[in-house]
């Protein structure tokens, strides 16, 4: 049997207009779905599937029911088989137990029961203690009234150690289970657990069904870091969840929308304003998951990230989750320096409203930005730009968005349709092989964002090309190179005037070598080690370390500094080589003789380097 409990989160999760949809030619009516009637074989529009009542109904043969019935009539299958297809299709485990009760309850239930205890606990803490008082102020400074503090949960924890422990315990729930929970851990080398969340604003997270899995703190003073979220755990799985949904799940069915906003705060003032369908994944973009839990109540997403850097990185990725779930996806930016969280502070609901009025198409707002800031304008950075489109066009699954995003893109960037429907269906460059030449882009020019998963912490990674062999021999010749040529700078410096003249930091792909000679270039040859290392983080001290105490082959230091300095300018010019087959199709045909003619150079140069340097070098 399949516990109550289980069949119940099924129904409710349950996207009764997308599994009817499939066998019927639904017809959005009012807030109901309208069709012709499966059961009497209508011809009419009389069937209609109400995603609100999460139910059908025939108003010809009377047939009704709910998600499960609708299943077990038309394809015969019966009760368990039918929770188990929609629960599938939710993404909700359905597991048979012999009883079907409570004696084989779900493993997990301990740790958000007490969870749950610890919401309370961070509650009375907050309201019903003096220790709450900061952060009593603190909520009022930032108009959050206590109604809503109190609807979603909000607590807080104290700086004190033992508090919630002795609370806990006191309820019967032994350390074992707190740190199980991650509400406690031990120190390494300690017997005394600690609290995890510590003098922080707790605020819970609960799964859809609304059982707390994890909690986000936030530091009401500054500090690092300004959120800390409970650790992974058997029920926290911060890519799999988002905040808000347990609420958003209804509104969103019935706004027919989704709002997607930054963080825990931007969530709760919505709610507090009356918007419920909105969520906050947990300071990343939407992974795959997210997307597709968002895709089980709507089809309509707006995206309200900030528009700094990190916030449009997360803006475009979450958009290509959302387009490979068949989402229709659009764009609010809010004025400068405002989040939804101030904005709708200082202009109330209404006026988020009118900001989402005004939205756009997250791809035409893709386009926009590359606009104006003249990404079409040349030819290296046009290849760049489509470069960027082409992974949104591939990931849109719903074939007339893409053919409408297909003719915007070929429009803007001035080229044909048929040549960006070439590459489209080419397979999608590696993204596993080497970088290309391009030095890392000014600043101000990184838009678009290199495409990563996190948005908060992680190093851009740069585009990649497959390419011929020579290149990836140069490529390889070249790293090793890089790796040499730091060395024997490291142990004689004397060289480095030599080949400052000849390479820049853009001369070198790996981080850890390009830092240790922008250390060099800043504090001179004469620079010592521990002077070097003040300008590096603990990885590139540990390599220049390494590097220290290779000492072998420096008395051939003249033929190594050379080899590889070619080896790395050999690297720059295969590349470009590569870079200029790509530009090719996409220039016009006076560009298209420049680019020859400057791949006729190249060529002659390669050949002229011809890796004579090398050989004798190794
Ligand atoms: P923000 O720093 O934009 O948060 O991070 P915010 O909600 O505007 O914060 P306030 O208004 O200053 O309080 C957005 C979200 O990213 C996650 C949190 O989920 C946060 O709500 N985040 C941020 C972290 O997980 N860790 C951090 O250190 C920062
Ligand atoms: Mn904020």
């Amino acid at each position: 049997m399949i516990p109550d409990e289980t069949v119940e989160r099924v129904r409710e999760s349950a996207d009764i207009v997308g599994v009817i949809g499939e066998y019927v030619d639904l017809k959005r009516q009012g807030s109901d779905f309208r069709g012709p009637c499966p059961f009497h074989q209508g011809t009419g529009r009389n069937f209609s599937v109400s995603p609100k009542k999460m139910m059908y109904h025939c108003f010809v043969c009377g047939e009704k029911g709910n998600v499960f019935t609708y299943l077990m009539k038309r394809l015969g299958v019966d009760f368990p088989t039918a929770v188990k297809m929609v629960g599938e299709k939710s993404g909700i485990e359905v597991i048979e137990t012999k009883s079907g009760r409570a004696d084989e309850k779900d493993t997990r239930e301990p740790l958000w029961e007490v969870n749950g205890a610890a919401v309370e606990y961070f509650r009375q803490t907050l309201w019903e203690d003096d220790l709450g008082l900061n952060a009593r102020k603190y909520l009022e400074e930032r108009e959050i009234s206590r109604e809503l503090a109190e609807k979603v949960g909000i607590g807080f924890a104290p700086r004190e150690i033992g508090l919630m422990r002795a609370y806990l315990n006191t309820l019967g729930f032994d350390d074992e289970r707190l740190i199980e929970s991650g509400l406690l851990h031990l120190p390494e080398g300690s017997t005394e657990p600690r609290p995890r969340f510590r003098d922080r604003l707790i605020f819970p997270i609960y799964d859809v069904s609304g059982r707390v899995v994890g909690f986000g703190g936030r530091l009401l003073g500054p500090g690092e870091p300004k959120y800390l979220n409970s650790a992974e755990s058997p029920v926290f799985s911060k890519g799999k969840l988002l905040y808000g949904l347990n609420w958003a799940k209804q509104a969103a069915r019935r706004d027919e929308r989704m709002l997607v906003v930054e963080g825990y705060f931007d969530a709760v003032r919505l709610i507090g304003a009356g918007i419920e369908s909105v969520v906050a994944p947990m300071g990343t973009a939407l992974t795959e998951d997210q997307a597709k839990l968002i895709r089980r109540y709507t089809d309509h997403v707006y995206l309200l990230y900030d528009s700094d850097k990190a916030g449009l990185k997360a803006t475009f990725r979450s958009g290509d989750e959302l387009l490979a779930q068949g989402a229709a996806v659009q764009v609010v930016t809010l004025p400068d320096g405002e989040d939804p969280d101030t904005y709708v502070r200082t202009h109330g609901a209404r006026g988020l409203e009118s900001q989402i009025t005004s939205s756009i198409d997250v791809f035409e707002r893709k386009i926009q930005l590359l606009e104006r800031g003249g990404w079409f304008a040349d030819l290296r950075k046009k290849r760049q730009a489509l470069d960027r489109l082409l992974p949104t066009l591939r990931a849109t699954s719903d074939s007339l968005t893409r053919d409408m995003y297909l003719g915007h893109a070929a429009h803007a960037a001035g080229v044909t349709r048929e040549l960006l429907e070439r590459e489209l269906s080419a397979p999608p460059r590696s993204r596993t092989g080497r970088t290309t030449a391009r030095s890392p882009a000014p600043p101000d020019q990184q838009f678009p964002p290199p495409e990563d998963h996190g948005y908060r912490d992680q190093r851009p990674e740069r585009p990649l090309v497959r390419q011929g062999d020579r290149r990836r021999v140069a490529g390889e010749r070249a790293s090793s190179a890089e790796r040499e040529l730091i060395r024997v700078l490291l142990h004689r410096r004397g060289y480095f005037e030599q080949v400052i003249e000849r390479a820049g930091e853009e001369s070198f792909r790996d981080d850890d070598m390009r830092r240790i000679f922008a250390a060099m270039a800043l504090h001179g040859a004469d620079a010592g080690p521990d002077v070097l290392a003040e300008h590096l983080d603990g990885d590139a001290v540990v390599v220049m370390q390494s590097l220290l105490e290779e000492t072998g082959g420096l008395d051939h230091a003249d033929e190594a500094v050379a080899g590889s300095l070619s080896a790395m300018h050999e690297r720059s010019l295969t590349d470009r080589m590569a870079e200029i087959d790509r530009e090719m199709p996409i220039a016009s045909e006076a560009q298209k003789d420049e680019l020859t003619a400057e791949k006729m150079k190249l060529t002659e140069e390669l050949r002229r380097l011809g890796g004579r340097w090398w050989k004798k070098f190794r």
